[in-house]
């Protein structure tokens, strides 16, 4: 079924009002995967650092594609569709784990770890009948291999070849190379997972992370607390073409005092009544050069950095249906930690996660916008804050720039741009 959603469906060719359809709409969900998840992009499959020994690997999903990356014999990170290539039934049943080689449990069809075809049982037949005819060729029925590439510890992977899609550096830009590339500045130690899934469409999560208006807003803990607050030095930024983003900003550049007063004047100051008992958790030490205090990148299409204070993590989306997706949050710190950081990295982890209070609420709040706006998809949310027109970083978090950035690159990879669009 072709998606009826054409060019014309965006009312301001500078993305300033996104149409509610395009959170709900089934045929813009497939193509989305084929144009998007299996389109020209470097996608993040995990952390080299989760699979250190030959034979280990981890299943994951890219879009709605089971996917799994392992340690080849060779010591080369390799990965491959999760799907047999007899019957289509997923080949790797469990979230991780240690294989010799990899046995697909409905007729024991054998795959190396490289992905390669290696045993067919009864190929021959049996008491002289049946089997595969003389034709079938073992190479010919290895699972659909992706390319690799390992930067700094991040294994990325493609279905494009080469010539298809830029090299990793240029996907990436100088911006992501910088930010990311600091987050992996030295070897890293996974200290754990989270898994959250929301009721929204996968979109809707990335206009969020993107969302720099709503941080102290939504976030009431944030704003108490000083984490983030707009009134602080922060900034939100793109590069060239939009696709990938960096939402910083720096705690304790603003004073209590000065904050109170913006958030009372626009009348969103809602009185001090939280405390906490120990403010350990709230304790920031600075580790980067920057001196930067959040992070929240976006490496488009399926992955999201953050640096909150001390807690680190890959968040990964991996897309449910037009309705659904889940966030599996890989929280890491790095080898040369102390015992007493890690469990820092931990507390602050659990205070940001989804059992915590920022993403629970940021979940909440995708429900609820895709709960309203799927009875009236005709309608159109407004981007504004932080100016309409052309599409730029600023130095601020009082805007949603940033969002409209992301519908710039959508646009343009899914072949929706309006004519005269702002790039
Ligand atoms: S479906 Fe995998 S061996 Fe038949
Ligand atoms: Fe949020």
């Amino acid at each position: 079924m072709p998606s009826p959603i054409s060019p014309e469906i965006w009312p301001a060719r500078d993305y300033s009002r996104v149409p509610y359809r395009l959170y709900h709409d089934a045929a813009l969900y497939e193509e989305e995967q084929k144009k998007i998840f299996r389109g020209p992009v470097w996608f993040v499959l995990g952390f080299e650092a989760e699979v250190p020994n030959v034979g280990d690997y981890r299943a994951t999903q890219i879009g709605d594609t089971p996917v799994v990356f392992s340690r080849n014999e060779d010591g080369t990170v390799r990965a491959f569709v999760n799907r047999c290539a007899h019957r289509g039934a997923e080949v790797v049943r469990y979230p991780s784990g240690n294989a010799k080689d990899f046995t697909c449990i409905y007729h024991a069809w054998c795959y190396k770890l490289d992905g390669d075809l290696v045993g067919v049982p009864f190929r021959r037949g049996a008491n002289g009948a049946g089997g595969m005819p003389k034709e079938f060729n073992l190479k010919d029925h290895n699972l659909t291999k992706i390319r690799v590439r390992i930067w700094k510890g991040i294994v990325f992977g493609t279905y494009a070849a080469e010539g298809e899609v830029e090299d990793l550096e240029t996907y990436l830009g100088p911006l992501m190379c910088e930010h990311v590339g600091d987050l992996m500045r030295k070897p890293i130690k996974i200290l754990g997972y989270q898994r959250q899934r929301v009721a929204a469409n996968w979109k809707l999560y990335h206009e969020n992370i993107r969302d720099a208006y709503h941080g102290s807003l939504l976030h009431e803990f944030n704003r108490t607390f000083g984490m983030s607050r707009l009134t602080q030095v922060a900034g939100g930024y793109m590069d060239d073409k939009h696709r990938h983003s960096i939402l910083f900003q720096y705690a304790g550049s603003d004073s209590d005092e000065v904050a109170r007063a913006a958030y009372a004047e626009n009348g969103v100051q809602r009185g001090d009544y939280m405390t906490l008992n120990d403010y350990g958790i709230t304790r920031h030490f600075v580790e980067n050069k920057l001196g930067i205090s959040t992070r929240i990148i976006s490496v488009f299409p399926n992955i999201f950095f953050h640096q909150i204070y001390n807690t680190l993590a890959m968040r990964q989306l991996r897309t449910l249906g037009p309705g659904e997706f889940e966030l599996v949050w890989t929280l890491f710190g790095y080898e040369d930690d102390t015992p007493e950081l890690t469990q820092h990295r931990l507390n602050q982890a659990n205070m940001v996660g989804p059992a915590g209070l920022i993403s629970m609420e940021d979940g909440e709040a995708l429900e609820m916008v895709q709960r309203s706006t799927q009875p009236d998809t005709d309608k159109a949310g407004v981007v504004e804050m932080g100016g309409i027109g052309e599409i730029r970083s600023l130095d601020t978090r009082a805007q949603e720039v940033t969002i409209r950035g992301f519908w710039a690159y959508y646009s343009q990879l899914m072949g929706l741009e309006p004519a005269g669009a702002q790039r």
